[in-house]
């Protein structure tokens, strides 16, 4: 069990020092710019706050962070394990003085109880080796009544959509990967990931064990990824 654990810390680690300096690009090309619409409603249910203290696990370059401030929150902090994904996000999008970024295990954060008002985590849940322990961790760092809210890829297999769907991420995307980033495995990875993630009323169920009160979930269109979110009860 432990050694699955490991197996998968260096994968995920491999598949995003591979990628860093490509993410952002692939992102873009993968979802035909979808996922900025996603993240923008993802930052509508945040509602950020002048006074407030962002934590963003997992957040990767920073453009969730980056968009929390420029509406209008107080301060962001990017927890991410890959420091080249830090890096390429300073190199691509640049630093503010509210901006700060850990370069951090969000399976156990290093921060105290109660520090940030609100976590966020976008397309990184799955990456966590031990999921239960990275909502308890966001959730034992933010204060009672912080908001958490979670942008993921929805593991459907049932929508009339999915055939379509699942021609598009064996076939185009690796293909799309060997092309941008010239690292077609990563991107198998990154799908295999997605089809090996609890469906969302499991994901929901865990978010509830882990603690998480009035959870919510919102499926986007096009209907493969959905935000959760809910409170520290
Ligand atoms: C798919 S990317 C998402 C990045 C960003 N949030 C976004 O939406 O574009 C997943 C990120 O999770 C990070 N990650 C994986 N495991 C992690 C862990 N245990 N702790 C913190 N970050 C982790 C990776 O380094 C990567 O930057």
């Amino acid at each position: 069990m432990r050694s699955d654990l490991t197996n998968k810390d260096k994968l995920v680690r491999r598949v995003f020092n591979s990628v860093a300096e490509k993410y952002d690009l692939m992102n873009d090309m993968m979802s035909f710019g979808a996922h900025r619409l996603w993240k923008k409603e993802m930052l509508s249910i945040l509602q950020p706050q002048p006074t407030e203290v962002l934590l963003d696990v997992a957040g990767g370059t920073g453009d969730i962070a980056r968009a929390f401030l420029a509406k209008g929150g107080g301060r962001a902090i990017i927890c991410d394990i890959n420091h080249n994904m830090l890096v390429a996000g300073m190199c691509q999008r640049g630093s503010s003085e509210f901006l700060q970024l850990i370069c951090g295990n969000g399976e156990n954060i290093p921060f105290r109880d109660s520090a940030v008002d609100s976590c966020s985590i976008a397309f990184g849940i799955r990456n966590m080796s031990n999921m239960k322990r990275a909502i308890s961790e966001a959730l034992r760092v933010m204060k009672p009544m912080g908001k958490f809210v979670c942008l993921e890829f929805l593991n459907c297999d049932s929508s009339p959509f999915s055939k379509i769907y699942d021609m598009y991420s064996y076939k185009v995307i690796p293909t799309l990967g060997k092309l941008v980033a010239d690292d077609d495995s990563a991107y198998r990875y990154l799908i295999e990931s997605i089809r090996s993630f609890p469906k969302s009323r499991e994901f929901i169920n865990l978010l509830r064990e882990c603690g998480l009160g009035m959870v919510t979930m919102h499926e986007l269109f096009p209907p493969v990824a959905a935000i959760y979110w809910g409170y520290k009860v």
